[in-house]
């Protein structure tokens, strides 16, 4: 790895315009809108049970609108019932957007928003220091596992803060997905750094194993058409490449033959040529644990 390639996240504005952007290009939020219509109502049917008010705790909730499918959910299955949701997020700009998101959205009377600019390990320490956890019916974790130091430790933690009934739902890319491929061999090569940690359903799940928590999986099927990506200088499609890579500006700062290859690997071993266009398997998990109260 040459040292003027770095990670994605060291510049959040691309960084949030590329997430942007592969939302955009593929079924992402469509893939976990469908699980959250079939399968979400099953899973929070007791999370709220002889509960006055449920409380909802959002870990890298991003501009919210999962968040607000899923909040619609929970008003559905306890109608009249009173919902604080907090958030944490730490970026500023998401944080805006979600805002403008509740602001424009109607039917969230019931709902108290708190949003907490930090990261997921600030909150931990910010809560241990107050010395008063916070317990939650419903934690979720969406796409966001990747951005911390100890994934094994943070959901412990929040795991920690379930009430009895409650459960904790991890989202993140499946381990038969093309990003496991593409960061089982690329990883090494791509600024890895304590920004972004490269991992998968299956390193959670393991991880989840080896402290013998209880949970199910479901497979979320999805696409990216990332067709852009093979047009050299597209600039949708280099910043598409940013997001694959994580890496900030890859197309420019990535080794020429690192570069060759790994957008050969894209096009020829990890996405599908439908009618000409390229899709890349984003499978994802979704991974709901069980309270152990
Ligand atoms: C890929 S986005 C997912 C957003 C949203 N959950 C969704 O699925 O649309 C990841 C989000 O996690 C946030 N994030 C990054 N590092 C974080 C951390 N250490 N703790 C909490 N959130 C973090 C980012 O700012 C971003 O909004």
């Amino acid at each position: 790895m040459t040292s003027s390639m770095r990670s994605l996240l060291s510049d959040h504005s691309r960084y949030v315009e590329s997430f942007r952007l592969f939302l955009e290009n593929s079924t992402e939020h469509q893939c976990m809108l469908e699980f959250i219509e079939k399968k979400l109502p099953g899973i929070i049917s007791s999370i709220g049970n002889g509960k006055s008010a449920i409380n909802i705790l959002s870990v890298g909730g991003g501009a919210g609108e999962i968040d607000l499918q899923i909040l619609a959910k929970v008003q559905a299955k306890y109608p009249g019932a009173f919902i604080h949701n907090d958030v944490i997020e730490p970026s500023v700009e998401q944080i805006t957007n979600y805002k403008e998101r509740v602001a424009k959205t109607s039917n969230l009377e019931n709902i108290k928003f708190t949003w907490h600019k930090e990261t997921s390990l600030e909150y931990e320490s910010r809560m241990k220091a107050s010395g008063n956890m916070k317990m939650w019916s419903f934690i979720h974790m969406i796409q966001m596992l990747y951005y911390v130091k100890d994934i094994s430790a943070t959901i412990h933690f929040f795991h920690t803060l379930l009430e009895p009934g409650a459960k904790l739902l991890i989202i993140l890319v499946s381990g038969t997905s093309s990003w496991s491929r593409l960061w089982k061999k690329y990883g090494p090569r791509l600024p890895l750094n304590d920004l972004c940690l490269y991992v998968s359903s299956t390193d959670v799940e393991e991880m989840l194993n080896v402290a013998g928590l209880k949970y199910q999986s479901y497979d979320l099927p999805s696409n990216m058409d990332i067709t852009d990506c093979f047009t050299e200088g597209n600039e949708k499609g280099e910043l598409m490449l940013d997001f694959l890579t994580e890496t900030c500006h890859f197309s420019q700062t990535a080794p020429l033959d690192l570069k060759k290859e790994l957008v050969e690997d894209l096009k020829n071993l990890y996405s599908e040529n439908i009618g000409g266009r390229y899709f890349f398997n984003n499978t994802l998990s979704a991974i709901v644990v069980e309270s152990s109260k």
